[in-house]
C-alpha cells in the first residue's frame, strides 16, 4: 500500500513527466539497451525505431502517475499490458532491470527535481505497479499451463500448411510437434511466435491474430508481408511446410464474447481481418441466430485475402451480410460478386442496417481506418462499451 505522501509526491511529478514527454521513455530504452543488450532479443526493435513503443510506455507511466490514487482506472490497461508481456515471456526478475533504468532516467533527465524523496516515492510506486503486473502475469502463465492443451513458455509447432491467401497475405496452419492438443482461445486473441534463426540479427517475438475458431488441434495465422519487415519476410520467404516454429500460448484482451441474441458487426481493412475471421468462424459454428455483418476494405481483388472462402460462407448463411470495398478495383474484379463499392469504406449508407440496439462492433486495421470507424460509430451515439478494437502494434487509444 502506498502512503499518502508517496502518492502526493508521484502526482506532483506529473507536469515534469508531461514536459519530458517521450524523451523520457526514449532515454530509458537507450540506456536499458546499452546496459542490458540481451533485452534486444526480447523487445521488438522496429517499435523502438518507429517510436511507437516508447510512446506506449510513456502513456502508461503518465497514466499511472495521474491515477495512482485510483487504480481502478488503470485496470483495462494493466490487463492489456499483462497479456502483451506474457507473449514476450516477461519474467518477474526483469522488473528490477526496468525499475532501475526508469529511476536512473528520472535522475539523468531531471537532476534538480530528482531529490532523494522523489526517487524514493517513484521507487515505491514502481514497485507497487510491478507487483500488480507480476501477479496478473503469473495468473495468465498458470492458466495457460493448466488448461487442457495448455503449456508454459515456448512449444514447438510444425507448419502443416502454407497458403497464399492474397498477393501479400499468406496463412500458416500450425500443429504441435508433440502431437498433443492445443489450448482454446477466445476469438480475437493472438498467437505469439518466438523466431530464432541464423538469418535474423536478433531473436524476434511477434504477435499474429488467430484467424480460425478454436478446434483443440491446431492454430491458423495469416501474415502480411510488410515492406522490409523482419519477421513477415522471414515467415514468407524462409519458413516452409514441415518447418518448426516456437510458439507461446494465445493471449490478448481483445476478444468476442456475445450472447446468442447479440448482433455482431465485424469491420476490418487489409490484414486486420484476421481476428474477425476467428470471430466469424465461431459465430457460424455456433449457428449464431442474431444478424452478423462482415464489412471489409482492401485495395482490390488481388489483395483480398480469403475472398473465395468468404463468398462460399456468404452463400451458406442467411443471417450473414457482407459488404466489401475495393479502393481501386482491377479490371478483372467483378462488381457485386467480388466487391460492393469502389473507394474507401463509408459506413454512412449502411447505418440503417448496422446501427442496431445492443449490437457489438469489432474492428481492426490501420490506425487512420480505425479512427474513422470509431468516430463514425461514436457519432451515432453507440456506447464505448459496444466498440472493441485491436491495434497491430504497441497500443494506442483512438
Ligand atoms: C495483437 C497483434 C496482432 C497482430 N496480428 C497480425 C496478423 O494477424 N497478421 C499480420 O500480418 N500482422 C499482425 N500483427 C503485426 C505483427 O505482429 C508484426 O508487427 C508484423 O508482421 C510486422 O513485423 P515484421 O517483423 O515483418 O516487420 P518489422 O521489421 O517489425 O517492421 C514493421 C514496419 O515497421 C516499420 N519500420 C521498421 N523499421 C523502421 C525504421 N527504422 N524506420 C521507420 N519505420 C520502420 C516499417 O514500416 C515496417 O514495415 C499483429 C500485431 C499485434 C500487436
Ligand atoms: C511496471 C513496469 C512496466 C510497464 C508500465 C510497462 C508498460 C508497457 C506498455 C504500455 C507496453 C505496450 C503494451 C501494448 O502495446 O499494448 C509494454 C510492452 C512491452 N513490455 Fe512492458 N512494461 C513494464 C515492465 C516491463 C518489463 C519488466 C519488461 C521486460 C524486460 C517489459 C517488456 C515489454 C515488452 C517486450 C513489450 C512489447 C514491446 C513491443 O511490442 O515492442 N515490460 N509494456
Amino acid at each position: 500500500m502506498l502512503n499518502a505522501r508517496t502518492i502526493e509526491i508521484v502526482k506532483s511529478t506529473v507536469p515534469l513527466l508531461e514536459s519530458a514527454n517521450t524523451a523520457l521513455t526514449e532515454h530509458f530504452y537507450r540506456r536499458m539497451f546499452r546496459d542490458n543488450p540481451e533485452l534486444k532479443d526480447v523487445f521488438n526493435l522496429s517499435h523502438q525505431k518507429t517510436g511507437r513503443q516508447p510512446a506506449a510506455l510513456f502513456t502508461a507511466v503518465l497514466a499511472y502517475a495521474k491515477n495512482i490514487d485510483n487504480p481502478a482506472v488503470l485496470a483495462a490497461a494493466v490487463e492489456r499490458i499483462a497479456h502483451k508481456h506474457t507473449g514476450f515471456s516477461i519474467q518477474p526478475e526483469q522488473y528490477a532491470i526496468v525499475g532501475h533504468h526508469l529511476l536512473e532516467t528520472i535522475k539523468e533527465l531531471a537532476p534538480d527535481a530528482a531529490t532523494p524523496e522523489v526517487i524514493d516515492a517513484w521507487a515505491q510506486a514502481y514497485g507497487a505497479l510491478a507487483d500488480i503486473f507480476i501477479g496478473r502475469e503469473a495468473q495468465i502463465y498458470q492458466d495457460n499451463e493448466t488448461r487442457p492443451g495448455g503449456w508454459r513458455g515456448t512449444r514447438a509447432f510444425v507448419v502443416k500448411e502454407k497458403h497464399a491467401e492474397s498477393e501479400q497475405i499468406t496463412s500458416f496452419l500450425l500443429a504441435p510437434a508433440d502431437g498433443g492438443a492445443v489450448v482454446d482461445f477466445k476469438p480475437g486473441q493472438y498467437l505469439n511466435l518466438h523466431l530464432d534463426s541464423d538469418t535474423l540479427e536478433h531473436k524476434e517475438y511477434r504477435q499474429y491474430s488467430l484467424c480460425q475458431a478454436p478446434n483443440g488441434e491446431n492454430y491458423r495465422i495469416a501474415v502480411k508481408r510488410e515492406q522490409g519487415g523482419v519477421a513477415s519476410g522471414f515467415l514468407h520467404d524462409q519458413v516452409s511446410v514441415g518447418d518448426t516454429l516456437q510458439v507461446l500460448p494465445p493471449a490478448g484482451d481483445f476478444f468476442m464474447e456475445v450472447t446468442p441474441n447479440t448482433p455482431v458487426v465485424l469491420i476490418s481493412a487489409g490484414v486486420g481481418q484476421t481476428p474477425m475471421r476467428a470471430m466469424l468462424d465461431q459465430l457460424l459454428n455456433r449457428q449464431h441466430p442474431a444478424p452478423i455483418y462482415w464489412l471489409h476494405a482492401c485495395d482490390n481483388g488481388a489483395q483480398h485475402a480469403f475472398r473465395q472462402d468468404l463468398q462460399a460462407t456468404r452463400l451458406a448463411h442467411t443471417n450473414l451480410e457482407t459488404h466489401i470495398w475495393y479502393r481501386a478495383p482491377l479490371a478483372s474484379d467483378r462488381p457485386a460478386e467480388d466487391f460492393d463499392a469502389a473507394g474507401l469504406m463509408d459506413l454512412g449508407p449502411l447505418r440503417e442496417a448496422i446501427d442496431l440496439p445492443n449490437a457489438h462492433y469489432y474492428f481492426c486495421g490501420p490506425l487512420p481506418f480505425m479512427t474513422m470507424v470509431k468516430d463514425t460509430l461514436a457519432g451515432w451515439d453507440i456506447a464505448a462499451e459496444r466498440l472493441h478494437y485491436e491495434v497491430f502494434g504497441p497500443h494506442q487509444s483512438l
